[in-house]
C-alpha cells in the first residue's frame, strides 16, 4: 500500500442505523453486513492498518453490542480496539467527541476520522502528511462525483482551504463532495460540545470555517463508493471480489465470484461479475448469479436469475424467478416465476408464492 505513518490513531463512526439499507440493517448493523465474503468493517480496518493506524475507537450506538464479539481486541487486525457507546445517539460530531475520551493522542496530534460505510482507495498517509504540513484545524478528503446534484458539495480556494459546506441544489458549484475521511487536529475534537447531538458536517466544519480556522480540502480520483444504498452494497462488494479496490481483508483470489467454505456451484449455473456465494449455499445448474450477494445458506434454484442484488442468509430464489436490482431478507422465498425488479425489498421470513405460468426455462 501507498505510504504508511507510524502509529496513528482513528476514530470509526459505525453506529448510524443504516435505514436506507433496510431490511438487511434490521438484524445486523450496517458495518457488520458480509461485504465479499468478511463484515464491511473488516477491509476499512485491513486498510487503514496498511496505512499505520495502529489504534482505533469504534464510536458505536445502533445494535452497539454486536461489534466487540466480532472484532474483539483487534489482535486479528495487529490493532487495538476500544469501544465507545452513545447512549442515545449523537450525531457524526456528538460521536466523535464521545469516542476521543478514549484516544491517547496529545492535542496537537493528528486523529484520523472515518464513517463506517465507505470504500476508499485514497492515499491516507498523504492526506495526514497534507494536514500536518499545512497545520490545517480539520483536513477533509474529498473526491469528485458525475453527478454531485444528489450529494451537499464542498467549494474550495485556490489554496485547498475550504470555503463553505453547501446543501443540495440542482445548480451545484463544484462536483467534489465530503468523502467521509477526515483528519482532524485532537484539540478540535475536544472542542466540540460533550454530551450533545451533533452533525459534523452541518455544525463543526461550517462553524470552523466561519470563525476562520483552517478547514482544508484533500481531493483526489481514486476509488470511493458510500455504500449506503442496496445498489451501492451490491456493486461495493462486487468491485472488492473483482480486485477493482484491493483489500488485503478479502478472503480468496480476486475474480469472477468468491464461493465461502461449503459453498456448491454447479458447474452449469454461471455465476459471475463479482459476486459472493455464501457459506454452504447453492447455485443450482442453468442459474445465474450477476454481482449479486448471496448470504450463507442461501439456495438459488435452477433457471433463476439474480442481478445486482442481496439475497439474505437462508433466502431461496425458486425456479424461474427473477431477481434485479433488489434485497431478499434472510429466510425469505421468492417463489417460482416471481419476477422483482428495480430497488424491490422483501422482508425477512416473507413468502411470496409460486406463479400459475411456467417457463419452459423451467425444470
Ligand atoms: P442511513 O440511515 O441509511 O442514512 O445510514 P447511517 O445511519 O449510516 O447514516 P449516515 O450514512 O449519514 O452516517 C455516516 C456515518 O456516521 C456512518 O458510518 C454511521 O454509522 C455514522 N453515524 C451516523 N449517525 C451516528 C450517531 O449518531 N452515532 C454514531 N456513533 N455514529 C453515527
Amino acid at each position: 500500500m501507498e505510504s504508511s505513518l507510524p502509529d496513528l490513531e482513528a476514530i470509526l463512526l459505525v453506529g448510524g442505523q443504516g435505514t436506507r439499507l433496510r431490511p438487511l440493517t434490521l438484524g445486523t448493523p450496517k458495518p457488520l453486513l458480509p461485504t465479499a465474503g468478511v463484515p464491511f468493517l473488516a477491509h476499512q480496518l485491513a486498510r487503514a492498518h496498511a496505512f499505520g493506524v495502529r489504534r482505533i475507537v469504534f464510536a458505536t450506538s445502533y445494535k452497539a453490542a454486536m461489534f466487540e464479539p466480532v472484532f474483539g481486541d483487534g489482535s486479528d487486525f495487529g490493532l487495538s480496539l476500544e469501544y465507545m457507546t452513545e447512549e442515545t445517539p449523537l450525531g457524526t460530531g456528538g460521536a466523535i467527541r464521545n469516542a476521543a475520551q478514549a484516544l491517547t493522542s496529545g492535542p496537537d496530534a493528528p486523529v484520523l476520522i472515518l464513517n463506517g460505510d465507505i470504500l476508499s482507495g485514497h492515499d491516507i498517509g498523504d492526506q495526514v502528511r497534507t494536514h500536518l504540513a499545512r497545520q490545517a484545524a480539520v483536513t477533509l478528503h474529498l473526491t469528485e462525483v458525475d453527478d454531485p446534484t444528489r450529494f451537499g458539495c464542498v467549494p474550495t480556494d485556490g489554496d485547498g482551504r475550504v470555503t463553505a459546506f453547501l446543501e443540495k441544489t440542482p445548480n451545484p458549484v463544484t462536483n467534489r463532495i465530503n468523502a467521509g475521511c477526515y483528519v482532524f487536529t485532537r484539540s478540535v475534537i475536544d472542542s466540540i460540545p460533550a454530551g450533545e447531538v451533533v452533525s459534523v458536517e452541518r455544525e463543526t466544519f461550517p462553524g470552523l470555517i466561519e470563525s476562520g480556522d483552517l478547514v482544508l480540502g484533500y481531493a483526489d480520483r481514486t476509488y470511493w463508493l458510500d455504500v449506503g444504498t442496496p445498489a451501492a452494497f451490491v456493486k461495493g462488494s462486487a468491485d472488492l471480489v473483482l480486485g477493482r479496490l484491493a483489500s488485503p481483508a478479502l478472503p480468496g483470489p480476486t475474480g469472477e465470484y468468491l464461493a465461502l467454505p461449503g459453498a456448491v456451484v454447479s458447474p452449469e449455473a454461471k455465476v459471475r461479475a463479482g459476486s459472493t456465494v455464501g457459506a454452504r449455499a447453492v447455485v443450482e445448474a442453468g442459474a445465474t448469479v450477476d454481482g449479486s450477494v448471496l448470504g450463507d445458506d442461501c439456495v438459488v434454484h435452477t433457471g433463476a436469475t439474480v442481478t445486482d442484488s442481496v439475497i439474505g442468509r437462508g433466502a431461496r430464489v425458486c425456479a424461474g424467478a427473477v431477481v434485479h436490482d433488489a434485497v431478499i431478507g434472510d429466510g425469505a422465498v421468492v417463489g417460482h416465476g416471481n419476477e422483482l425488479r428495480a430497488g424491490v425489498r422483501i422482508w425477512p421470513g416473507v413468502e411470496l408464492p409460486d406463479c400459475a405460468v411456467r417457463y419452459s426455462s423451467d425444470v
